[in-house]
């Protein structure tokens, strides 16, 4: 099996294949780096069956669309996904074939409601639920730490120890970790009951993200034109201070 991380940034896209049948998927691809998927799986002559998006992304534009348009790769989701294009939701339990190979759907709402992990050949693909050393925020787009919690430990911490962990982010340079370590030395959640996490994560007041309304509502929707632009929060609190009050 080829696994590879194609973005080299804080953002992360997978890449998995069946090097026996030369069928790739993608996990989290991103709009801005599509050239540079098409170029990696036509030099290793892979076709791309399908690209699958753990959640709903609110910081970055998926791929999906433009894969979907120039590969005829399936979109796959969670059932939970909002968006109209998916091809394919999936549920927990679920395999999805790559050649002779499989992944296995995890279910993990938390970060937001249709969250899925991806396990295979002993790696786990966490999505923005489990970070190395972290876990993703869960204050908006339906998220709830306690079903995070849950996700976590119930379902990503019973994997084997030595699973490696691949997050769909990070931020201080990390590769991978495992369900180990995670679990052992990951301070959001070692040590803490449920209700702790709950209340750590209630009181984090991170600020929204830059273009969450760029990009959260096409990447619900089947809108996916340049020529649509959404207001930043700066531009729509610049109006706000504009219109006074009825
Ligand atoms: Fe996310």
């Amino acid at each position: 099996m080829l696994f590879r991380e194609l973005n080299r940034g804080k953002c992360k896209t997978y890449l998995i294949a069946c090097e026996e049948s030369h069928r790739a998927v993608l996990v989290d691809p991103i709009r801005e780096k599509v050239d540079r998927y098409l170029a990696f799986l036509s030099y290793h002559t892979l076709k791309l069956e399908a690209v699958i998006d753990t959640h709903t992304h609110a910081d970055h534009r998926t791929a999906g669309f433009e894969l979907k348009e120039l590969t005829g790769a399936k979109v796959i989701m969670h059932r939970k996904a909002p968006a109209p294009h998916v091809d394919l939701h999936v549920e927990d339990g679920e395999s999805i074939p790559i050649g002779l190979a499989q992944l296995q759907v995890i279910y993990t709402p938390g970060h937001t409601p249709d969250s899925i992990s991806l396990y295979t050949g002993g790696r786990v693909c966490t999505g923005d639920n489990l970070l190395i050393r972290g876990t993703g925020r869960c204050d908006f787009a339906g998220g709830d730490p306690g079903e995070q919690f849950d996700s976590i430990t119930r379902k990503l911490f019973v994997l084997p120890d030595e699973t490696l962990v691949f997050p769909a982010h990070d931020y201080r340079g990390n590769s991978h970790s495992t369900i180990g370590e995670e679990r052992r030395l990951n301070p959001r959640i070692t040590g803490r009951t449920r209700g702790e996490y709950v209340d750590l994560m209630n009181n984090l007041g991170l600020p929204l993200p830059d273009k969450i309304q760029e990009v959260l509502q096409p990447n619900q929707s089947a809108l996916d034109d340049d020529r649509l632009r959404f207001p930043s929060l700066a531009e729509l609190n610049q109006v706000r201070q504009l219109t006074p009050d009825p």
